[in-house]
């Protein structure tokens, strides 16, 4: 580090258990930047003053995460198509006017799909969860060009909600809501091709790892591939059932990795090697057991 060190990092509340500082310094390693990535625990009552202060500082760019996403849109100059669409920011890249803000979420689930071989594009698509990781795994399966679309929710009113944000701007695309793996299996089994899978909830992740959204068995039976967005458990239980009925399952470490692929890139103007991704995701695994 020199007089010319850019600085760059993370906030939200918590960090701590946070992989974004180990995988942005590896990249930063990997490209030989004069660069650093902290991670700084923002409280929502200071979350003005955080972005007026990397501004001063001349901080290149923050990745912004829970519970910030939504909050900080009103302290930005500008918000990309994505962000918009989603009414979520991840990510902030410093201009001469202030911040703009990114969402990489989306995309980055879109290319890690595009890593492990699963396309939306025409085909029938099952969400599971109406939260924030929904939100943007629904923006990328509509993106991605899905033919028809299932939302499972708990609770339904939510997933109504998610449905009618985005129909606005993808009207083409058939939208039903459900709230049990029982009905979403009758509304199924109406198609003769399988379903592609997303599974956005927080049932199964560590530590409560025997639970699963869905648990009917004839529901797995009409999986094709299925993304979890939990990484903590490697193989969640709606991995396992997936998997048992035959279909191909992946978990959200990818997603994770390629936000943040996304995020640097928009920072340094450069685009990530995808010769890098396992050795990303190494380091990512590594960080997590600390
Ligand atoms: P995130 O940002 O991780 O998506 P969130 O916005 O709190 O977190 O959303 C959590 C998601 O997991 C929601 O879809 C939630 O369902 P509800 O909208 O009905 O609350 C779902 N979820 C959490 N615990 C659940 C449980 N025990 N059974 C079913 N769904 C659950």
């Amino acid at each position: 580090m020199d007089v010319n060190t850019k600085l760059y990092g993370l906030m939200g509340h918590p960090v701590g258990h946070s992989v974004s500082p180990a995988l942005q310094n590896e990249l930063i390693r990997l490209y030989g930047l004069n660069a650093v990535y902290l991670a700084w625990d923002v409280e929502t009552v200071g979350l003005e003053e955080a972005v007026k202060g990397g501004r001063a500082l001349s901080i290149g760019g923050f990745n912004v995460t829970v519970p910030h996403k939504k909050n900080i849109m009103p302290y930005l100059t500008d918000i990309d198509d994505a962000a918009r669409k989603l009414g979520s920011v991840n990510t902030l890249k410093l201009t001469a006017e202030g911040y703009v803000g990114y969402n990489t979420d989306m995309p980055g689930l879109m290319r890690a799909c595009g890593y492990d071989g699963i396309s939306f594009k025409g085909r029938n698509a099952v969400l599971i969860g109406a939260g924030g990781a929904a939100n943007a795994a629904l923006g990328a399966i509509l993106e991605s060009g899905a033919k028809r679309v299932l939302i499972i929710n708990r609770t339904r009113e939510r997933a109504e909600e998610l449905k009618k944000r985005f129909e606005t701007f993808y009207p083409g695309i058939r939208m039903e809501c459900v709230s049990s793996g029982a009905e979403a299996v009758s509304l199924m089994r109406e198609e003769t091709e399988k379903w592609n899978a997303v599974q956005a909830t927080s049932v199964g992740m560590f530590p409560d790892t025997e639970a699963a959204a869905v648990t009917e068995d004839a529901f797995y039976e009409l999986i094709d591939s299925a993304v979890d967005i939990i990484y903590n458990p490697e193989k969640t239980l709606f991995m396992k059932k997936t998997e048992a009925a035959g279909g191909k399952a992946y978990n959200g470490l990818k997603m994770l990795l390629f936000q943040g692929v996304r995020s640097f890139e928009i920072w340094h103007e450069l685009k990530v090697d995808d010769k890098y991704t396992e050795q990303l995701l190494d380091i990512m695994k590594g960080a997590m057991k600390k």
